[in-house]
């Protein structure tokens, strides 16, 4: 049987700074299944409509910038509890905040470039992954 998907994004500071091999590992040691990847780049209108759900929190304009600066790697994850577990393999928000050993603890430079994007509900990490990829992308 499959286990719960999660979906996550290498975001535009990590890719520039040459983490994505580090923070592939991390996952695959963590014991996840890569069920889709891309490596890709959003628009601002994409970006924006990813994190629709922060439209009146302070730092939308900068996130949205933020995250359609570079490129991303997309991807979907398959382990058993994927969503929670993978919170905790990435840490709090703020990398000063981060459990050691956590991928924003070693790899995040603030609170809004952090490295990683990490689903936070099993409903949003359908939706978000429906987002990027079509069934002929999900293996
Ligand atoms: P994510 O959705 O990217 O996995 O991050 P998260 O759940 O840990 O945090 P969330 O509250 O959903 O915020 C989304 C992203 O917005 C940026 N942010 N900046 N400047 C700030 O105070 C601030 N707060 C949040 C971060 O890039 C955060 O990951
Ligand atoms: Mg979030």
């Amino acid at each position: 049987m499959s286990g719960n998907r999660t979906f996550t994004m290498i975001k535009p500071d990590a890719v520039q700074s040459g983490h994505i091999g580090n923070i592939l590992a991390k996952i695959n040691e963590a014991g996840f299944r890569i069920v889709a990847m891309k490596m890709t780049k959003l628009s601002t209108e994409k970006a924006g409509a990813f994190y629709a759900v922060h439209k009146e929190r302070p730092f939308y304009g900068e996130l949205v910038d933020f995250m359609s600066s570079g490129p991303i790697v997309a991807a979907i994850l398959e382990k058993d509890n994927a969503v929670e577990d993978f919170r905790t393999l990435i840490g709090a928000t703020d990398p000063a905040k981060a459990a050691p050993g956590t991928i924003r603890a070693l790899y995040a430079r603030n609170v809004g470039e952090n490295a990683v994007h990490g689903s936070d509900s099993d409903e949003n990490a359908a939706i978000e992954g429906l987002f990027f990829f079509s069934e002929l992308e999900r293996f």
